[in-house]
């Protein structure tokens, strides 16, 4: 992702970690819903929050166990990684944020999937808390040739019925003992700030708020959004 996104991933990550400061000011515990291989995960239990990570991926959760097992004892036993799927997640108490970041709603295919994700969020969060997401632009779900350093990326998108994409991937990475090829295919949602911020309501948040401008030029529109009503003054 470094070598795909550059600065810009660089980037993602330093907003995404002021924003959960700035909604958690002291530590706190953050749920991460799609944690992947630890991207918020690693900076956020190094800097002092209790994480519980949700990944459904073994692969990935490979890869973030490896990654946690490299950092003091301290943030390591912050971390509490669970393997299931978001939508299907067993109760984990309340925490004082919700995560779901860099375009893991698009894995979510249907209204009801996005819809039980979000319910999951809502019952995590009492009115004090808050759940931070992103809503991927149109653009995010084009084909693309990228070839930096080492690494050769083919992605190409495919669109279905409408908003419905195949995601294809052919990967080579040159090492010193040689190529090294990577396949992978699955398919993505390109939801609408509209059907998104509906589906938040539905799924019982009062407030949303539009934290774009926080994240400038990342692909993606940001929201907070919260079960209670929230004053502009509270803001
Ligand atoms: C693009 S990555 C984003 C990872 C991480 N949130 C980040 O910011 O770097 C999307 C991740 O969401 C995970 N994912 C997709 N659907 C999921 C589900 N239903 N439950 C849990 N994880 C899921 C994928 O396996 C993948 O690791």
């Amino acid at each position: 992702m470094e070598l795909t996104f550059g600065d810009l991933y660089e980037g993602m990550t330093r907003c995404t970690l002021a924003e959960v400061n700035r909604l958690a000011p002291t530590v706190g515990t953050i749920l991460d819903l799609g944690a992947g291989s630890g991207r918020m995960v690693i900076p956020l239990a190094s800097s002092g929050h209790r994480v519980v990570a949700v990944e459904q991926s073994g692969p990935m959760l490979d890869a973030l166990r490896m990654r946690l097992s490299s950092l003091s004892p301290g943030p390591a036993e912050r971390v509490d990684v669970r393997q299931a799927s978001m939508s299907e997640l067993e109760p984990v108490g309340i925490v004082d944020v919700v995560l779901c970041v860099f375009t893991v709603i698009s894995y979510c295919l249907t209204e009801a999937e996005l819809g039980r994700t979000f319910t999951v969020a809502a019952a995590a969060l009492d009115n004090a808390g808050a759940f931070l997401l992103d809503v991927p632009d149109r653009d995010v779900f084009s084909s693309m040739d990228i070839e930096s350093g080492d690494l050769i990326r083919e992605l190409s998108m495919t669109e279905g019925e409408p908003g419905l994409f195949e995601y294809q991937e052919h990967t080579v990475v040159r090492t010193a003992d040689g190529p090294i090829e990577y396949h992978d295919s699955f398919h993505l949602r390109c939801w609408s700030v509209e059907e998104v911020t509906r589906i938040l309501r539905e799924a019982g948040f009062a407030s949303i708020e539009d934290v774009s401008e926080r994240f400038p030029g990342l692909g993606a529109r940001y929201f907070v959004a919260r079960t209670g009503e929230v004053s502009s003054t509270e803001r």
